[in-house]
């Protein structure tokens, strides 16, 4: 019975009726989240703590596919407080990127929809708004300006027909209104020195296509930091650089979270980047959070036994980085997850409570929590 529901017993009439079935739903949140003109107060809200830039709580991010509805990110909930960097961490898949796409609302749509849960970010000391509720034309006055995001490969960010320098300039051009026209040259030279490129007025003048790498990833940092961003999200910022140039440009992150006190949600599946970073660390699995603390808690006192394992295989100097994660079995099909804890087919712990619902998420710390049966005994109580 449990093998019908497998996507490949999926039938072409089935298959139509759920094509019917999301464009019905997905049109219903596209037009709630295309009108124009809508008052602030929809989306306006307080943080449930003022230390904090950014609340995700319980966010649910859903795909409309054709093959069913992908549950990428099902009850997510963190803090990133102001100035630090938040790690979350968690093998190919589980709803990093996802997660982060939703606090841009970069989703693609029509298909991926916020459909739960709130985001508050705070705009400034006496107002924070709910990204989760705003129209997609608002979102313009905070990307980029307010929270900005440097993905893995930089030519997704870079335009390849245009020079370096015009890119940045229009940044400034973009969102700095205070910066007159002639000033934006010099303000973009002076970034591109600051993320360490050294023949910066020569770069100013090159395309894309003319740069490494790594000096492209410097040139979207730059471009990420022009506007001295509330908080920046890095997603895999160095999964596509050598060893050498990710040392050079984590040691960009460290330097300028100094200067500009932005707060850096760093989205990795490499434990060793979230070690050298991380003030405080998420571990996602399946579109869930199993555990999360601050980084001593993670890393010196795991307690998910999938973190656990993460630890086992971290790899070492040298170490073939494609042979990370060698926790045997497979995570659950994301259309079809089980009712039981999604780890429960590859742990080596399990107990026969397992079995039953998914876990809760217990507090065994004032910062450590974790999503598992075997931590109900260290449970604190609030
Ligand atoms: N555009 C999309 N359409 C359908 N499914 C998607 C889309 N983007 C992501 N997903 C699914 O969402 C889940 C989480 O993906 P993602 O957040 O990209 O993972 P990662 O942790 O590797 O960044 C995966 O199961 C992925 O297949
Ligand atoms: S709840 Fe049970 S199956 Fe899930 S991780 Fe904990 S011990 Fe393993
Ligand atoms: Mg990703």
């Amino acid at each position: 019975m449990a093998d019908k529901k497998d996507l490949s017993y999926l039938s072409a009439k089935e298959s139509r009726r759920i094509t019917k079935e999301n464009r019905k739903i997905t049109k219903e949140y596209e037009k709630q989240i295309s009108r124009k003109d809508v008052p602030e107060s929809e989306y306006l809200t307080k943080m449930h703590n003022d230390k904090n830039i950014l609340e995700i709580d319980n966010l649910h991010t859903y795909f409309f596919t054709d093959q069913g509805v992908v549950r990428s990110v099902d009850g997510v909930s963190f803090d990133v407080p102001r100035g630090a960097t938040i790690g979350v961490v968690g093998e190919s898949g589980c709803g990093k990127s996802v997660t982060s796409l939703s606090v841009m609302r970069l989703l693609q749509r029509p298909i991926g929809q916020i459909v739960d849960g709130e985001i508050r970010f705070k705009v400034d000391d006496d107002k924070a708004y709910d990204i989760a509720k705003m129209p997609i034309a608002e979102m313009q006055h905070i990307r980029g300006k307010e929270i900005s995001m440097i993905f893995q490969e930089p030519m997704t960010t870079l335009n390849p027909v245009f020079k370096i320098g015009r890119q940045l300039d229009e940044v400034f051009e973009l969102h700095d209104k205070e910066t007159k026209a002639e000033d934006r040259r010099a303000k973009s030279i002076e970034l591109l020195e600051m993320v360490g490129i050294a023949n910066a007025e020569g770069v100013y003048d090159m395309y894309p296509h003319e740069l490494s790498g790594g000096m492209r990833q410097r040139v979207v940092i730059a471009m990420a930091l022009a506007c001295q961003p509330k908080l920046i999200i890095a997603d895999e910022p160095t999964t596509a650089l050598d060893v050498t140039i990710q040392a050079q440009i984590l040691d960009i992150f460290r330097q300028l979270k100094e200067k500009i006190n932005s707060s850096i949600m760093l989205i990795t599946h490499d434990l060793g980047v979230i070690a050298e970073m991380a003030d405080f660390v998420v571990v996602m699995y399946a579109g869930r959070i199993v555990e999360k603390g601050t980084l001593e808690d993670i890393f010196l006192h795991p307690a998910h036994p999938y973190t656990i394992g993460l630890m086992d295989s971290k790899p070492s100097v040298n170490k073939d980085v494609d042979r990370l994660y060698s926790i045997p079995g497979k995570v659950p099909n994301p259309i079809n997850m089980p009712d039981y804890c999604y780890f429960r087919d590859r742990c080596e712990k399990c107990l026969d409570k397992c079995d039953g619902e998914y876990p809760p998420l217990i507090k065994i710390s004032d910062t450590h929590y974790v999503a598992c049966y075997r931590s109900e005994d260290k449970e604190v109580k609030e």
